[in-house]
């Protein structure tokens, strides 16, 4: 514990946050069936007309990886959908709590796998850099533990908007930024802490080498194929236009299988299942990179464990919108399916978890650094926020039991590799790795 505490010293304090509004994209289904009332007809809808016109039904992946990120008209290309303003409001947007407790998970593990003389920390999804500038506040307050690492990050993000914002929230722009738009690195910069840090477009393009990464609300974007159980096998939801209603798109089953079907489990008992193809190659590659070069991936979101069925749904202006309605006005989601990120990690690395936010978040001291916060602040409506913060996060009927956590790490972490284990630790590994369970300096 002598790291929180110490994290309350200095010039660490409460840092200002939007006001909560009371909804988080974990929280309702859509199922596409409401009435089209109000139905503009926006850029994303001309042009997904005209696609389907010219070559027939598209699938939900398609449906959902135009709307969200085609680079001309996607939904989180050129605008700011997070916070008060927007249509959804994350974690690190509501208390920064949560990235500092992140950052702590980060050095306890750096600790705990031998303490590098560098690392890399990636983020996938950075939304507005919150969640990082965060965590790097940390890495600054704790510098005398970090003294002799070299830390750079990496941020891979598709909106051009976001990675705008991002800039400016790591870096101030203090030192000017290289941009080079042609480049699998778009922007190179330096942040206020004095860190290199740059952004790419896909994983694969950041260097391997030592690294932590971050998905925190990231593997829900990605796009999910839809499928329903029939008499003649499993059936691929696509999207089509309603032949009833002009401008309108609708839901139809195909009439024979499809190449996705592959990604649903033989022994299968649900009759609707979501599967997420693009999720899986990313685990893949953490995995590979994990195995390879050591660190940990930690994978924050709301989901289930191969349990629920209908997921697919919409936000905007922090109310659940019908996913098929304005399409690029609105986030679409999906809930990730646990069970398949592990099946994708198996053989590689080691997955702990999903547990849930609530438990991860008191495991790494939540409780301490609250009242660390507030017995530092005698502004009322900084500890109200504090307070409002705390219980949007930990609440089980809030973001409490929705949200879980996920971890990759080596094998030899949880077997005990040469630089964990010592002569009076008798416990297996698993139990030690922070967040999954108590936080124990090693
Ligand atoms: C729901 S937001 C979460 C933002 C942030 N992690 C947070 O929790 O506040 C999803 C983020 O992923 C980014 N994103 C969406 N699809 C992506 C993709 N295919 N590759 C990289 N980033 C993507 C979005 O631009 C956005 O930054």
């Amino acid at each position: 514990m002598t790291v929180l505490v110490r994290l309350g010293v200095g010039p660490l304090s409460a840092v200002a946050r939007a006001a909560i509004p009371s909804i988080w994209r974990g929280k309702y289904f859509s199922s596409g069936n409401e009435p089209a009332e109000n139905n503009p007809v926006t850029p994303m809808l001309r042009h997904l007309m005209y696609k389907i016109k010219s070559t027939g039904p598209i699938t939900v992946a398609e449906y959902m990886k135009e709307v969200l990120t085609n680079p001309a008209k996607g939904y989180y290309v050129y605008r700011d959908m997070l916070g008060e303003q927007g249509d959804f409001i994350t974690s690190p947007e509501i208390s920064q709590i949560f990235g500092e407790l992140l950052g702590i998970w980060f050095i306890s593990e750096w600790m705990a796998t031998g303490k590098s003389t560098a690392f890399q920390l990636v983020e996938l999804g950075p939304g507005r850099g919150t969640l990082v500038g965060d965590i790097l506040r940390v890495f600054t307050q704790l510098g005398s533990v970090l003294k002799n690492c070299d830390i750079s990050v990496h941020l891979v993000e598709v909106s051009q908007k976001l990675s705008e914002i991002q800039a400016l929230t790591l870096t101030e722009e203090k030192v000017p930024l290289e941009r080079n738009a042609g480049s699998p690195v778009y922007m190179k910069g330096v942040t206020k802490s004095g860190i290199p840090i740059s952004w790419y477009r896909h994983l694969h393009d950041v260097p391997k080498g030592y690294s932590f990464y971050l998905a925190h609300e990231f593997f829900d974007v990605l796009p999910v194929h839809k499928f329903q159980k029939t008499a003649q096998g499993w059936r691929e939801v696509f999207i089509d236009i309603d032949p009833q209603v002009s401008d309108k798109l609708r839901f139809v089953l195909a009439p024979s299988a499809t190449p996705a079907e592959a990604f649903i489990q033989h022994d299968e008992t649900r009759d609707h299942v979501e599967v997420c193809p693009d999720a899986g190659v990313i685990i893949e590659e953490l995995s590979q990179r994990i195995a390879l070069t050591g660190g940990a991936a930690l994978v924050a979101d709301y989901g289930h464990d191969g349990t629920k069925t209908d997921t697919f749904r919409g936000f905007c202006g922090h109310k659940l919108h019908d996913v098929l309605i304005a399409p690029g006005t609105a986030d679409l989601t999906a809930d990730v399916d646990f069970s398949y990120l592990r099946r994708m990690a198996q053989g590689k690395v080691a997955s702990l978890g999903p547990i849930k936010q609530h438990i991860f978040l008191k495991n790494m001291g939540i409780d301490v650094r609250l009242k660390v916060l507030l017995d530092k602040s005698n502004e009322p409506s900084v500890r109200q926020q504090l307070l409002q913060g705390y219980d949007m996060l930990m609440n089980p009927k809030k973001m409490g039991e929705r949200f879980n956590f996920f971890a990759l790490l080596p094998h030899e972490r949880l077997q005990g590799g040469r630089h964990q284990r010592n002569a009076r630790q008798s416990k297996p590994f698993a139990s030690l790795v922070a967040g999954f369970s108590e936080l124990a300096w090693q």
